[in-house]
């Protein structure tokens, strides 16, 4: 459920036309709709009523301010993965105490600062990793909350870049491994075992995998209180995915139930790092078609949006609806690609797909752009970085701007010896 839609042929987001916006920040843009961010916010959070839980949002999925600054004020955590990360989520006002880190990779300097602000947890994902965050927090003369992230090896189904969760993935320790982390971890003097953690994939349409892999947590949770090391928070991660087609994923609510069900009978707290299902289908793409091409075999249509501002169908082939924002052009689909203007053959937003039948000029909304967007978006080819636009109600605001060419060269110099 979202707030994109026609109003008298015109596409809209929320009570403002898309056109207008366009005419104003120019193209392309990324636009996102405030009541659909809240209402995906509250309906996530709000599926767990009656569980201890905090819901971290996952900042990788979009990490502009404005979006951080609305979570934070809806009460949410965060999940971060770097240090730029937590000074995003610092600057948006989060809690520190609501912030838990994740990733495999956490430098000795993401450490400290994590350490000095106080953070939720850190989920460590290899044994070296748990002896320099007792190195770190020996020296700083505190003691490091932290959960081991498990690899439950459960097959999320979903695409082989983002599934986390298999013993072939770099993610985690397996059970046996996590155990003797465990053991080591309860004997630090600077390290407080907190909880368990995993995070099996992301963009998965079934319940199952989760399920599958609370279970194998639970097990480990039973051992782990067999030799008196309590575990208060289980963090289950992120990934519930949402419908960029015809994907049927569960409910919030139908997923909630699932974890309910895996937790019965802990005295634990619930972690939960949602990032797609919140924002993905709260943004979209906006891009204006500059020509048409006929080829031998197929029909493009050339826009001025490229991989370098939304990768996902580059990288991992996935589909995004495109939809006019100028409904008439909708009525005459026609089969074409829609490609950027990048020098790649890679470089398409859509492929083999009948997509609207749009003339140069024209604008077309790439819908489901909410998530994993803009944060993969890159300067490949000097192209600039594209303006964020959020909308509420009837009014608008650029909460960022469009990079310029002075931006692109910024913090560079040519060494004298040239
Ligand atoms: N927690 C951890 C530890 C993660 O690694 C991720 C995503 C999340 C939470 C949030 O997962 P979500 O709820 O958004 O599925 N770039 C890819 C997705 C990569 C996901 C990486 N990790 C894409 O565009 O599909």
């Amino acid at each position: 459920m979202h707030h994109f839609h026609y109003v008298n042929g015109a596409l809209c987001c929320e009570g403002v036309r898309i056109e207008d916006i366009a005419d104003r920040v120019g193209t392309p843009f990324y636009l996102y709709s405030h009541a659909t961010l809240t209402r995906h916010f509250n309906a996530f959070d709000q599926a767990f009523d009656g569980i201890d839980r905090l819901v971290c949002y996952s900042a990788k999925a979009n990490s502009s301010q404005a979006i951080l600054t609305l979570f934070a004020r809806l009460g949410s955590g965060l999940d971060i993965v770097s240090g730029g990360e937590l000074f995003r989520g610092l600057k948006a006002d989060f809690d520190p105490a609501k912030i838990v880190y994740s990733g495999v990779g956490k430098t000795a300097a993401e450490i400290d600062s994590a350490l000095e602000h106080g953070i939720c947890m850190l989920n460590v994902e290899s044994r070296s990793e748990l002896e320099l965050i007792n190195q770190r927090a020996t020296l700083m003369g505190c003691r490091a909350p932290i959960a081991v992230r498990v690899n439950p090896d459960v097959d999320p189904k979903t695409h082989p870049y983002i599934s986390t969760g298999l013993k072939k993935n770099k993610f985690g320790l397996t059970s046996q491994a996590a155990l003797d982390v465990y053991r080591d971890a309860h004997r630090m003097a600077h390290i407080d075992v907190k909880g368990i953690d995993c995070h099996i994939g992301s963009q998965i349409t079934e319940a199952g995998p989760f399920r599958d892999a609370l279970l194998r947590l639970r097990g480990l949770i039973d051992q782990l209180a067999r030799e008196k090391i309590a575990i208060r928070v289980v963090d289950v991660g992120g990934g519930l995915g949402i419908t960029y087609r015809d994907e049927q994923p569960p409910h919030p609510k139908a997923y909630a139930d699932a974890i309910r069900e895996g937790l019965a009978g802990l005295d634990v707290r619930l972690v939960l790092e949602p990032g797609r299902v919140i924002v993905g289908n709260a943004g979209v793409l906006v891009t204006r078609v500059l020509y048409r091409k006929e080829g031998d075999h197929k029909s493009f249509m050339v826009v001025d949006a490229g991989m370098n501002d939304l990768i996902r169908p580059s990288l991992y082939d996935a589909h995004h609806d495109v939809w006019p924002v100028s409904e008439a052009a909708g009525q005459r689909p026609v089969r074409a690609d829609i490609v950027g203007p990048i020098c790649e053959t890679g470089d398409f937003l859509s492929r083999d797909r009948e997509v609207p039948d749009a003339p140069p000029g024209d604008l077309l909304a790439v819908m489901s752009a909410g998530a994993y967007g803009f944060t993969m978006a890159s300067n490949y080819c000097s192209r600039l970085r594209l303006p964020e636009v959020m909308v509420r109600n009837d009014a608008f605001d650029i909460i960022r701007k469009r990079q310029t060419y002075d931006d692109l060269i910024a913090g560079e110099s040519v060494p004298d010896f040239l």
